[in-house]
């Protein structure tokens, strides 16, 4: 079933068995060496799954859970290898969605669940992203509505008591080392990845993608998307143009940039043509994104 979360709309299944969380791999044709996240309804609970939680993770949970933060924590042996790749560490997050936190109360276990978009491709924000390209996958979409953050979980673990941002996401850099003081960012990995989030290509869409000036881009292509920040750009090559946040709020950036940019992928463009936007706070997750569409 897919639920909702405040970040992207997750493919949950019963986290401790294995029958159900297999079939999360088929539906997503995901591959079986990316370990999923497991959702809890507390940080209480997060105490059932992990063998160890460090004075830091349990400070970041007070405060930012629920929340868009995934923390890796020591597992204890009734996750299944099969959750966390045979990996000694789980993928801990409690979703800040009244619906999903309801759902969560009301089972006797936590649910594993990956973002619900075939591999690779774009996160889904919305029930009819998910129905798109699962809807014959799956039975039931749970319909919290449009997801307030846009962007997947931060995920943090820990190297020698240092805090270590895996993945960049819906809580800031800033935020967590306002808890932690300075926390290392290592998102790029390219064989062998702690998370495949970090994998170059992912989250990508199937038109090609490109950052950069728009102005200057533009000299070379035609029948094009733009994917702007705040500004509008005017040229006959454009078919096609969204602007992420006229206001400049990279909250709002956040919240719309995997919708703009499936509406850009299923629209009749040649190419999607956008640009980074501030690298600070949610800019540095919506950046890394590009990026990742990009490559
Ligand atoms: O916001 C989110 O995190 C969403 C919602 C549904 O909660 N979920 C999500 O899941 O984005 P997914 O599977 O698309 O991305 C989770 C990332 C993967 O790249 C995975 O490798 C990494 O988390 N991950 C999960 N468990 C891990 C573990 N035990 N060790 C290392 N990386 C892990
Ligand atoms: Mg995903």
């Amino acid at each position: 079933m897919a639920i909702p979360t405040e970040t992207v709309y997750g493919l949950a299944a019963n986290a401790l068995d294995v029958e159900a969380v297999t079939k999360i791999f088929v539906a997503k044709n995901r591959p079986y060496f990316d370990p999923l996240i497991v959702h809890v309804q507390s940080a209480e609970a997060a105490k059932e799954y992990s063998e160890k939680i460090p004075t830091w993770a349990f400070e970041l949970m007070k405060r930012f859970w629920p929340g868009p933060l995934t923390l890796l924590l020591p597992r204890k042996n009734i996750i299944p290898d099969l959750v966390t790749s045979g990996l000694d560490r789980v993928g801990l997050r409690c979703p800040d969605h009244a619906m999903t936190l309801d759902l969560l109360q009301s089972l006797s276990f936590p649910l594993a669940a990956p973002s619900a978009n075939p591999f690779g491709y774009v996160s889904p924000t919305t029930p009819s992203h998910v129905n798109d390209q699962l809807g014959n996958a799956i039975e039931y979409i749970l319909d919290g509505g449009e997801c307030k953050v846009g962007v997947e979980s931060t995920i943090v673990g820990f190297e020698d008591n240092t805090p270590v941002v895996y993945r960049l996401g819906g809580l800031s850099v800033e935020s967590i080392e306002s808890v932690t003081g300075q926390a290392k960012v290592a998102t790029t990995s390219v064989s062998n990845p702690q998370a495949p989030g970090q994998l170059q290509s992912h989250y990508a869409p199937r038109k090609k993608v490109l950052i950069g000036d728009i102005n200057e881009l533009l000299k070379d292509y035609s029948r094009v998307g733009v994917l702007s920040f705040q500004e509008k750009y005017s040229s006959e090559k454009i078919e096609k143009q969204i602007v992420l946040s006229s206001s400049g709020s990279l909250e709002e950036a956040a919240q719309k940039l995997f919708s703009s940019l499936r509406e850009l992928d299923k629209s009749d463009v040649d190419i999607i043509l956008t640009e980074f936007v501030p690298n600070t706070g949610l800019g540095r997750a919506i950046n890394d994104r590009l990026r990742r569409a990009a490559t």
